[in-house]
């Protein structure tokens, strides 16, 4: 059973002005479906048929450990944005203010942090096994998950996500995004990473 591309969590012409229906067929329909292509090709003959991509992520080596983590990532990424914008809750944006003194202060550092790549790659936020708001960037196909951190926002820094829409202007493509940021999502996933944590926690002094 092939893996297939989930379908987008909004109409492909829904993230317009800061991403174009162009664009976002291009990103979803030829980038992520392409990644998704050559991992069933790769996995022709597998005797695990029917891996998911995580698991493929955590065990697979190579290129099929990269197309499996580009797939998960471009997924992830897609429900990072939202046409139906809603700012961040009072509790997130606490949490933000925490470790970064405000939201634009967290905005500031993660655009610098996406604007320090030399090459493809995403900028996350993340929660650390240490209970912390942290900004990783991941150079290539790297995935949070395989470092041991629990993704919340993702931003696909390769120059397909913004030389189509923005040319050589990455930063503006940056400050664009905070208007179809999914904050209710990264919430959730925000949510489910402290209960997680205090889940582990309670059985260890179980
Ligand atoms: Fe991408």
């Amino acid at each position: 059973m092939p893996l297939e591309l989930p379908s987008l969590p909004y109409a492909t012409d829904a993230l317009a002005p800061v991403i174009s229906e162009h664009n976002l067929r291009m990103h979803h329909e030829g980038v992520h479906a392409g990644y998704l292509k050559r991992l069933n090709t790769l996995l022709e003959g597998d005797d695990q048929p029917k891996r998911s991509l995580e698991n493929i992520m955590g065990t697979g080596r190579g290129e099929a450990q990269a197309c499996a983590c580009q797939a998960w990532n471009h997924t992830f990424f897609w429900q990072c944005l939202t046409p139906w914008y809603h700012p961040p809750s009072q509790a997130i944006e606490k949490a933000l203010s925490a470790q970064w003194e405000s939201l634009y202060g967290f905005q500031e550092a993660f655009m610098a942090s996406a604007m320090a790549h030399f090459m493809g790659g995403w900028t996350w936020l993340v929660y650390t096994p240490q209970g912390r708001l942290d900004i990783h960037n991941a150079v290539d196909a790297s995935s949070p998950l395989l470092k041991g951190v629990t993704p919340l926002l993702a931003i696909d820094m390769w120059e397909h996500a913004w030389y189509v829409d923005f040319g050589s202007d990455r930063r503006k493509y940056l400050q664009k995004l905070w208007d179809i940021i999914n904050w209710p999502f990264v919430e959730q996933c925000f949510e489910d990473a402290i209960a997680t944590a205090q889940g582990r926690r309670n059985r260890l002094h179980a």
